[in-house]
């Protein structure tokens, strides 16, 4: 797709990370921008920010969890602007909480905002992208979508955005519809997603807290992602591949081999093995020992 000044993108989780530097990016090739966040100080912040670029903005409180939130917004941003051309389903959380015996809250959200918010953004947009020529849909997932390991309801919310964005590609391919599909799936990047609840809804009760086990997993993970990708160099991946009409967008190639020799484990029907090397991250084993010391229990 060859961008053009007033052509529109809509981005969620446009406040904060890779959704404000798509914003950005989005914004610095002329095209007008929809932001939509349920953190409202952070969407006001971003929205001056963009503006700044000279372009046209909507800016929409929106939770991408609630469905006629999401074609509120969409209704919003056809009103203003008559045509919507890209439409980014990137807002996105990360989870507290042991997944197995902490509330079953953790999973509501985690899969309404990760899973339901891009199933929601899909829906209200495309029969509009469809009828009015075309357009392009990007769906953030996460290397978590291809390989599991990181945080259990996490990682089923990106592998099922990743089977989402699959599926609706081909039901575009085989209809001949033109409407493209990229599908984001970075490693570690410099955001503020390992503090998503800040925007724990407050209708789900109290947060769960972050249990002992997790803490010494999280440390490290927050030392990755601070030293991360910055957000702007995978918002210029995701441009290139809407240009290019690619739909793998693969920000950290070093974590594929992860993946590819899981899909190799599966082929020989041997039992699932979690890495001892993730980049960016210590030994595995360094961390089970630690792990095993919070729980209080002698090293294995
Ligand atoms: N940072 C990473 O290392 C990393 C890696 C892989 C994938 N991702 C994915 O990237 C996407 C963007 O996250 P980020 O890393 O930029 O984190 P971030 O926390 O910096 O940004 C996420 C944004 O989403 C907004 N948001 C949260 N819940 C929302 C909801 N219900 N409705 C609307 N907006 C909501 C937040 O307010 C925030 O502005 C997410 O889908 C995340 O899972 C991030």
């Amino acid at each position: 797709m060859l961008f053009e000044r007033g052509q529109v993108a809509v981005v969620t989780g446009a406040g904060s990370g890779i959704g404000l530097a798509l914003a950005h990016a989005f914004a610095r090739e002329g095209l007008s921008i929809v932001l939509a966040d349920v953190q409202v100080d952070a969407l006001a912040a971003a929205t001056t920010a963009i503006g700044e670029h000279g372009v046209q903005t909507l800016a929409r409180q929106v939770d991408v969890s609630k469905s006629e939130q999401v074609e509120a917004l969409a209704a919003a941003a056809i009103e203003r602007f008559g045509r919507v051309h890209v439409v980014c389903n990137n807002a996105g959380v990360s989870p507290n909480g042991d997944p197995w015996m902490g509330p079953i809250s953790t999973w509501e959200w985690v899969m309404g905002v990760n899973f339901w918010g891009v199933v929601h953004g899909i829906r209200a947009f495309l029969p509009h992208m469809v009828m009015s020529g075309g357009g392009h849909i990007v769906n953030t997932a996460s290397i978590a979508g291809l390989y599991p390991g990181f945080a259990a309801s996490y990682d089923a919310s990106k592998h099922a955005v990743v089977a989402v964005s699959e599926g609706l590609y081909h039901s575009m391919q085989s209809a001949g519809l033109p409407v493209g599909v990229s599908c984001l799936c970075p490693g570690w990047v410099r955001t503020g997603i390992l503090d998503s609840d800040r925007n724990w809804p407050a209708e789900m009760g109290e947060r769960p807290p972050v249990d002992p086990v997790s803490e010494v997993a999280m440390k490290y993970v927050r030392r990755a992602i601070d030293e991360g990708m910055t957000p702007g160099v995978v918002a210029d991946l995701v441009l290139d591949a809407v240009r290019d009409q690619k739909f793998w967008v693969f920000p950290h190639p070093d974590f594929l081999q992860i993946a590819i020799d899981r899909f190799h484990r599966i082929e020989e029907g041997v039992n699932p093995v979690a890495p001892e090397d993730t980049p960016g991250m210590p030994p595995r084993s360094q961390m089970m020992a630690e792990m095993m010391a919070a729980m209080g229990m002698p090293p294995a």
